[in-house]
């Protein structure tokens, strides 16, 4: 059976359903008759658009499926302006929905068309990466890139719903999808110490992808990402714990170059580094930092950055957007599952900290 849970936003309430090829046709598409508009890329379009485009067909909807290269590439204004234009082609009006179908990039992407088209049209986030499934598809922040930055050019749009079938796991490249594990372990860290413990008892059939397991563990960090967008929307305070690892993570991603590193490759670097800060200043003890480096290390994902330039990553933390007045701000844990946003950690404590976990 699909589970269901609930991202609490009053009216605006929406449900997320995951489930094993048994996911049912969403909510809010709109009445029969009115149009879908897939948006997809060409890695996931071939294996799943048509599917989802004959359910749709045959529940008596109209169904046009647009689809952009795969890769961060494809996520700027003029993949927006394509899209929006066939959007026009294909006789979308205010009825229709647009359905992202695929990773973060598509979701993103689509989720900005979505928000934008007409002045703003529905929108159901179908994820098929392990990161789009448990973090970028609820929440409602969609974004494109910008040459100058990822990300900088969004609104918030929250869709009518979230389907997530996690049988399309099982497509998803070894790479992507331990990339997502990152976010996963995120959770445990930040919010939930027993889903930490769960995670480390059962390692090796999470880096295995079990597909039994992955259902209790997706469902629980969609349940933890719903949670916290109820509490704080427009991330003015709390939603900014999802943060935690990613100051460093983007300065590694934007001084490797983006695409060398992989997101979750770079906040389980990041993580790991959070964590023994945490560990040096916020009293986490010295065992449990060890622990989260630990579970990153059983799932594949890289836990040292030797060689690393600290001048250029701490040149690329003051860049960060996260930053206030040039001073890179952290999330940081008091104890596993309870995270403490802003922090301001004293310049000699970052540049030690580097040094330790780039050995
Ligand atoms: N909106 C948010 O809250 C939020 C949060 C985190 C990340 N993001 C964004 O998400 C994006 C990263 O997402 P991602 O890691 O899913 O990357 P992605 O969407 O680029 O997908 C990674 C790769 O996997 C392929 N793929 C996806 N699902 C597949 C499947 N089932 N089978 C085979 N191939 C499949 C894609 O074609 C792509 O090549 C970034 O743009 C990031 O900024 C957004």
């Amino acid at each position: 059976m699909a589970k269901i849970l609930q991202v609490k936003l009053g009216e605006r309430t929406y449900p997320i359903w995951i489930g094993r090829k048994n996911v049912p046709l969403p909510d809010g598409l709109g009445a029969p008759g009115s149009q879908v508009f897939i948006i997809s890329d060409a890695n996931v379009d071939p294996l799943y658009g048509a599917g989802w485009q004959a359910r749709l067909e045959q529940a008596g909807y109209g169904v046009t499926r647009a689809v952009v290269p795969a890769g961060e590439k494809s996520k700027d204004l003029a993949s927006a302006a394509l899209l929006y234009r066939q959007a026009v082609a294909a006789g979308l009006d205010r009825s229709a929905t647009i359905m992202a179908l695929g990773g973060g990039m598509v979701g993103d992407l689509a989720g900005f068309v979505a928000a934008t088209f007409l002045r703003g049209i529905r929108l159901v986030q179908a994820p098929t990466s392990l990161l789009a499934m448990v973090d970028s598809s609820v929440g409602g922040k969609t974004a494109v890139n910008l040459p100058e930055g990822k990300n900088l050019v969004g609104v918030f749009h929250q869709p009518m719903a979230v389907v997530a079938d996690l049988a399309t796991l099982l497509t998803l490249p070894k790479r992507e999808y331990r990339s997502g594990l990152a976010e996963v372990v995120k959770y445990g860290v930040i919010w939930d110490a027993v889903l930490f413990h769960k995670l480390e008892t059962h390692a090796a059939e999470l880096a295995a992808g079990d597909q039994e397991l992955l259902e209790t563990v997706v469902a629980r960090c969609c349940a933890i990402k719903a949670d916290v967008v109820a509490m704080d929307e427009r991330e003015l305070g709390m939603r900014a714990a999802l943060n935690f690892g990613h100051t460093l993570a983007h300065a590694i991603e934007m001084t490797a170059g983006y695409g060398t590193w992989l997101h979750g490759e770079a906040v389980a670097m990041g993580m790991v580094y959070s964590a023994r800060l945490s560990a040096r200043v916020r009293g986490l003890p010295e065992a449990d930092a060890v622990r989260v480096a630990r579970l990153l290390e059983q799932l594949g994902l890289p836990v040292r950055l030797t060689g690393g330039d600290w001048t250029a990553l701490r040149a690329a933390m003051t860049a960060d957007k996260k930053s206030v007045r040039r001073t890179p701000r952290f999330v940081l844990v008091k104890k596993l599952g309870e995270a403490e946003i802003g922090c301001d950690v004293p310049d000699p404590i970052l540049e030690e900290t580097w040094n330790v976990v780039s050995q």
